[in-house]
């Protein structure tokens, strides 16, 4: 991040109730799909996933139904989901136990940080954010992850050359916005896949938003070669 004040806080820590089996889940599945709370060292890949990578990210993994339907259309790739709301994390670990998925692992960190500190460079080939919060209130745009300053170069640095990132949302606004952010000599526009759109527009977020708004917005980048 840009030296100067502290960016303000991009998520809302929200902790829900647990069902008991997500409860059982954190507790008995956590130990090997959750990775560690971080030390502050970069992760590494090669030793979580027993896999080289590059990784397919995505921020804010909610309930794991993009993640998990990903994971399981492509199980020779390493897939790690970033959230922070316990509830989802207990219900993705249910997920990837009921489908006996050894290609996922989860990160329970502020996606902020995990793209600014946590990720080594060139590690990521894919990163997914559906929905991102879009802090409606004029005085709370602030906190919009994509303006945090710094960030869309952190995630041009944890992207391999050529990797892409995927944004949908609902708030066509941040769409506007996030796209100004994110600048041609680093970007450039690409199409969004039509297997990871079919399984993006799925999720029971997803469904929700497609009956309250018209349309939603798909945005779909490429880091350029260096
Ligand atoms: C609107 S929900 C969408 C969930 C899921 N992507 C879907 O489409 O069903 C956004 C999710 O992002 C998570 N989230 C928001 N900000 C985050 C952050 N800074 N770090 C990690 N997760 C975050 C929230 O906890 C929430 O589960």
């Amino acid at each position: 991040m840009s030296a100067g004040r502290p960016a303000p806080r991009c998520y809302v820590a929200r902790h829900g109730r647990l069902t008991p089996a997500q409860k059982r889940a954190l507790e008995t599945l956590g130990p090997r799909y959750l990775l560690a709370p971080p030390s502050g060292a970069p992760l590494d890949p090669a030793s979580v996933f027993g896999h080289p990578g590059p990784l397919l990210v995505e921020i804010g993994s909610g309930n794991g139904g993009f993640l998990i339907a990903q994971a399981r259309a492509h199980p020779e790739r390493p897939h790690l989901g970033v959230e922070i709301y316990p509830p989802g994390l207990g219900h993705s670990l249910l997920e990837i136990a009921r489908h006996g998925l050894e290609n996922v692992r989860l990160l329970a960190e502020d996606a902020a940080l995990v793209v600014e500190t946590l990720l080594p460079p060139a590690c990521v080939e894919r990163l997914v954010v559906l929905f991102p919060d879009p802090w409606p209130k004029k005085r709370h745009h602030k906190r919009r992850l994509f303006r945090r300053p710094g960030f869309p170069e952190a995630l041009a640095r944890v992207l391999v050359p050529g990797g892409r990132l995927f944004v949908l949302t609902d708030a066509a606004d941040y769409a506007a916005e996030a796209r100004t952010l994110l600048p041609a000599p680093v970007w450039e526009p690409t199409t969004f896949e039509e297997d990871l759109l079919a399984d993006a527009r799925s999720t029971p977020f997803a469904l929700k938003a497609q009956r309250r708004v018209q349309s939603l917005t798909a945005l779909a980048f490429r880091r350029r070669e260096a």
